[in-house]
């Protein structure tokens, strides 16, 4: 199959991404945290070709993408005024809520689980189209399972190329993680996944439940998610990592390192310092350094605060 890359805010792009949805095709195209591979949510054999493309497990449920926030009703059963509350405030936007979910889902999306995860995009490209389209868009991040989440068009097409029929080019996206993903438990909220609304911003809500168990909630939570080929390892600061005789080391540095100079490779998040910018870059850092093939990458910690606590989860997971 022939993968075409178009300019996502071209007209001809998004009725072309619409018509190819409404045929039960698979459409990578961007949203506001990473690129998605998108398919009609209520077409199972359209969702059926998400798994294919992607080699996912079909047991690792899908999100679903909503038109329009009235549209939370034909997906999921209503539950506490907590759900509202956050969809005011966060819709449309980064954040995931894991609900009760109806039968006119298929169980190909949720893998047979009772619930469905729903979001609503904030790129308008992505809101444009599944807004003509009129129906939730079931979209993974658009990569090969187990692989980093694509960042931009061109990881799609590493990725994807001669799997799908289009890609629509919407630039870097914005945020550069997933979204969060949460579940209300007994009047509270748990994250099951770091992103980019962060704790700090739920509590505001109902208060925060850290989960204790180690079981996989998210079945796509697997500790080693994110590989990159090298091996990755972890490390408070670069300057404290030692053992480079000889090897091909890559550094991903936070804000820069003066120890740079011992590594054979560096590449930095933020020059700055900002955590959002960070997160923005880390997909894309982590692929750049990936890419020159080295011994080993070894990676900073960013401060444990607001969004660095996402990034932290997302390189814990990438060092498995
Ligand atoms: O930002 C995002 O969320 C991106 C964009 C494309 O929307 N999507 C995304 O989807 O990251 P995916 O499939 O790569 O990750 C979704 C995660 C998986 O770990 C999956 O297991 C979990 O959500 N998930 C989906 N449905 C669930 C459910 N009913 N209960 C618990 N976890 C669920
Ligand atoms: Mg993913």
């Amino acid at each position: 199959m022939q993968t075409e890359i178009v300019a996502a805010e071209l007209e001809s792009s998004v009725s072309r991404a619409v018509e190819l949805l409404d045929a039960g095709q698979v459409v990578a195209l961007p949203t506001e945290t990473v690129y998605g591979l998108a398919a009609d949510a209520l077409n199972p054999e359209a969702v059926a070709r998400i798994f294919e493309a992607k080699e996912r497990p079909r047991f690792d449920p899908l999100i679903i993408h909503l038109p329009e926030q009235k549209a939370l009703d034909q997906v999921s059963e209503p539950e506490t005024n907590i759900v509202p509350q956050l969809t005011q405030a966060f819709w449309p936007g980064p954040l995931t809520i894991v609900l009760r979910k109806r039968e006119a889902i298929p169980d190909i999306v949720t893998g047979g689980l009772e619930t469905v995860a729903v979001r609503m995009s904030a790129n308008p490209i992505f809101a444009k189209i599944v807004g003509n389209l009129g129906r939730p868009i079931a979209a993974p991040s658009a990569n090969r399972f187990g692989q980093i989440s694509p960042t931009r068009a061109s990881h799609v097409l590493d990725e994807l190329g001669g799997r799908i029929p289009l890609i629509l080019d919407g630039g870097p996206t914005q945020h550069g993680i997933e979204s969060t993903i949460v579940r209300i438990v007994n009047g509270s909220i748990e994250i099951l996944r770091r992103g980019p609304i962060t704790a700090e911003r739920l509590a505001d809500f109902a208060p925060i439940i850290k989960r204790k168990s180690t079981a996989i909630l998210a079945p796509g939570q697997l500790p080693s998610h994110y590989a990159p080929r090298a091996k990755l390892v972890l490390v408070d600061a670069l300057e404290s990592f030692s053992a480079l005789s000889g090897k091909r080391v890559g550094a991903l540095s936070f804000r820069g390192s003066t120890a740079s100079d011992r590594y054979w490779t560096t590449a930095r998040l933020s020059e700055r310092g900002d955590l959002r910018e960070a997160a923005a870059n880390l997909f894309q850092r982590l692929r750049e350094l990936d890419r020159q093939n080295p011994d080993l990458i070894v990676a900073e910690l960013v401060p444990e605060e607001g969004i660095g606590v996402a990034i932290n989860e997302r390189l814990r997971r990438a060092a498995g």
